[in-house]
Formats: structure tokens, C-alpha cells, sequence
């Protein structure tokens, strides 16, 4: 057989405007029913957006949910104290996100007059927002024609247009962005679908089609294509390559990090720590703990290092969870205080349950503090 040209491979490819009536009818009968996609307003879709950058659907829904009603616009994000912010993110993670938020909508207020933007260029010069996140905003809030690619998006169209390279190196992504400009820019130039006159207008609709194609049928693992609206036009389905697309390079193994934890009371009162500005987890609360690296070290070894006094550690739970690329055991040790003339650490407090629950903690922490305020 002759070696494939490249006219070859693009005449084997769907066009972009024949993928997208069926993109848009399948959204308006297969679309889940999810909160923000009853509203136009700009900032509850950001919000959406920024919450759903490294977060499942069904976990940001609740938070969603109640972030709109304690924040419903940009002023009353603005207002709102720091730690109140981080309390309803509390359990999100990468808190970065959410500092994010506050500062773009400073700037918001700063150079809008406190009204979300509509230009592409002014929503991606905001804080936390890039490419993905500006064309989600704007196609979906004010139906602009502007591309999304995340990794659902990535993977339908690696798929679709059989695309075999790598798609984080750069002519393999810029040829998806390509792509995903020519489709919404085709969804842009198109009929309004009869379907669901509830529909969102087309630009709106083509973006979100292909997240929930990602999300739903075109899965990393077993693809439901039998009920892909688009099967018929899909180069790797017909190909026998669903499997194999995309060609993303294998992610580095994670590292196992491991910290001794004190859970320390005092007459009813549990000694936390607030993490410092400006690193991991900033000015959130959590029990004394400390990194354990090399050779293992006792429990008592590691109290004394943090807390300068000699006390008897008794194990009370171990809590593990991955954050980034590290695997984290948390081994957790029930400590009784051993006079009052002990000196406590810099920036801690010794506080009541009620107290504590109301402070927003780190996800690890806040289980451990679940697990004593439980009484386990
Ligand atoms: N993932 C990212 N953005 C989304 C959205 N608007 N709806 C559902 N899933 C998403």
C-alpha cells in the first residue's frame, strides 16, 4: 500500500459543519439537568467554571449551590471576609481557585465598575482564568464564538478526527484548537435547532455538547459509541481506535509523603494551627503536624521536634489522601498536655468544637477533626 498523504488523512476527517447538527440536537434531548445551565449571568457560570477546573459534577453542585445563595454577585464576593471565602470552598482543595475568585473580582470592580466583562480579552485577563475558562464564560454566558479544549474536549476530537499525536505538545494542541474554533464558528453560522426551544443559543450549546460528549459517552474507558450522535463520522471508531486516542504520554508516579499529626485537648479545647499566607493551603487551620522524611521516627520523637515538650503519643487514626502528584498518610496521634508552663507554637489556638467547626480547615484535616469530634 502506498505510504498515507496528508490529503488522505484530512479527506478521512468530518468536516466541522456536518458534525454539528447532531452535536446539537443530541445536547438538547441528552443534556443533564445541572444548576448553572438555568442561568445567563456571567459570574454564576464563572464560578461554575472555576469550581469544575479540577472537580467531579456531583461534587460541585452542592457547593455551587450554596456559594450562590451566601454570594450571589461580584460586589458580595468582594465583601466577603477571607476566611468566610475559604469556609465555602472548604473540601474543594486547591485553594488557589478560590483566592483567585476574590482578587478577579477586585479587578472587576477596579476596571468594569463591578460588571462581569463580555470582551474574550478583558475575561482572560482576570485572575485564574485561561483560554479554556474565558472561552467557557464567554460562549456560554453571551453565546460568543470562542473554543474550549480541556481534557474531555481533547479527548472527542483526538477521537472524531483521529488525531494521533501527543495532544499537550504544541502543534498537536494547536491543531485541536483549530478544530474547536472551526466548530463553534460552523455552530455559530447554523439553524437554531426544533428539538428544545430551551435550547442555549448555538455557540452556548456546541461548547457544552462537547464537555458532555467527554463527560458521558466518549469516556476515557469504555466509550459508549453505539449511543454517540456522531458515531457514524468518527475516524477512530471507524478505525478500531477509540481505545488508543488520545495519545497522551503517561503521567509521572506519585510520590509518597508521610506526617505525624497531634491531636491535642486541654480541658475541652483542641489545640490548630493556621497554615502561613503565601504557601500550599495558605491561612488555612489544621492540628500540629509535622513532615516525617528519611528513617521512620517515633511519634514522641517528632512531638518533642514541634512542640518542645517530651509527651506519650497514642495512635488515634491514619488518614490518606493524594493531593497533586503526592500520596499522603497522615498518621494521627492523640496527645494529652503536659502542664500548663508548656510553650505552644507560633500562630496556634486552643479551640472548642464549635469553634473549629466553623474555621475552614484542609480536606485531611477537617476528616481527622470529623473523626474526634465523633469521638473515634
Ligand atoms: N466541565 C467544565 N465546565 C462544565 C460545564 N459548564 N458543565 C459541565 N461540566 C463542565
Amino acid at each position: 500500500m502506498p505510504p498515507q498523504t496528508s490529503s488522505s488523512k484530512l479527506r478521512r476527517s468530518p468536516a466541522p459543519h456536518s458534525l454539528v447538527p447532531s452535536l446539537l440536537d443530541w445536547f438538547a434531548i441528552a443534556a443533564r439537568n445541572l444548576p448553572w445551565r438555568r442561568t445567563l449571568d456571567p459570574y454564576a457560570i464563572w464560578v461554575s467554571e472555576i469550581m469544575l477546573q479540577q472537580t467531579q459534577v456531583k461534587t460541585v453542585i452542592p457547593y455551587w449551590e450554596r456559594w450562590m445563595r451566601e454570594l450571589p454577585d461580584v460586589a458580595a464576593l468582594v465583601a466577603a471576609p477571607e476566611q468566610r471565602v475559604l469556609k465555602l470552598w472548604e473540601g474543594l482543595g486547591y485553594y488557589t481557585r478560590v483566592r483567585n475568585l476574590q482578587k478577579a473580582a477586585q479587578q472587576i470592580v477596579a476596571q468594569h465598575a463591578g460588571h462581569f466583562p463580555r470582551g474574550f480579552d478583558a475575561v482572560l485577563a482576570l485572575p485564574g482564568v485561561g483560554r479554556y475558562t474565558a472561552g467557557a464564560i464567554t460562549s456560554i454566558a453571551f453565546n460568543a464564538p470562542n473554543p474550549i479544549l480541556d481534557g474531555n474536549v481533547i479527548r472527542v476530537l483526538t477521537r472524531l478526527f483521529g488525531i494521533r499525536g501527543n495532544p499537550r505538545e504544541k502543534t498537536t494542541n494547536a491543531q485541536l484548537w483549530l478544530l474547536a474554533t472551526r466548530l463553534v464558528q460552523a455552530a455559530a453560522d447554523s439553524q437554531p435547532s426544533t428539538l428544545n426551544p430551551q435550547l442555549p443559543a448555538p455557540c452556548s450549546a456546541l461548547n457544552q455538547s462537547l464537555m458532555e460528549l467527554g463527560a458521558t459517552l466518549c469516556t476515557p474507558q469504555n466509550a459508549q459509541c453505539p449511543q454517540c450522535p456522531v458515531q457514524s463520522l468518527c475516524a477512530a471508531h471507524r478505525e478500531g481506535r477509540v481505545g488508543e486516542l488520545p495519545n497522551l504520554s503517561p503521567r509521572a508516579s506519585a510520590t509518597s509523603r508521610e506526617f505525624h499529626t497531634f491531636v491535642m485537648e486541654r480541658g475541652g479545647k483542641f489545640l490548630v494551627t493556621q497554615r502561613p499566607a503565601g504557601g500550599v493551603n495558605a491561612r488555612l487551620w489544621e492540628f500540629p503536624n509535622l513532615e516525617v522524611t528519611g528513617l521512620r521516627l517515633a511519634p514522641e520523637t517528632s512531638a518533642k521536634q514541634l512542640l518542645q515538650v517530651t509527651i506519650r503519643c497514642e495512635p488515634l487514626c491514619e488518614v490518606k489522601h493524594t493531593i497533586t502528584r503526592y500520596r499522603i498518610t497522615q498518621r494521627v496521634f492523640r496527645v494529652r498536655w503536659p502542664s500548663a508552663e508548656a510553650s505552644v507554637p507560633a500562630h496556634t489556638r486552643w479551640l472548642c468544637m464549635p469553634e473549629l467547626h466553623a474555621l475552614p480547615f484542609t480536606s485531611a484535616h477537617r476528616r481527622i477533626l470529623c473523626r474526634v469530634a465523633a469521638g473515634i
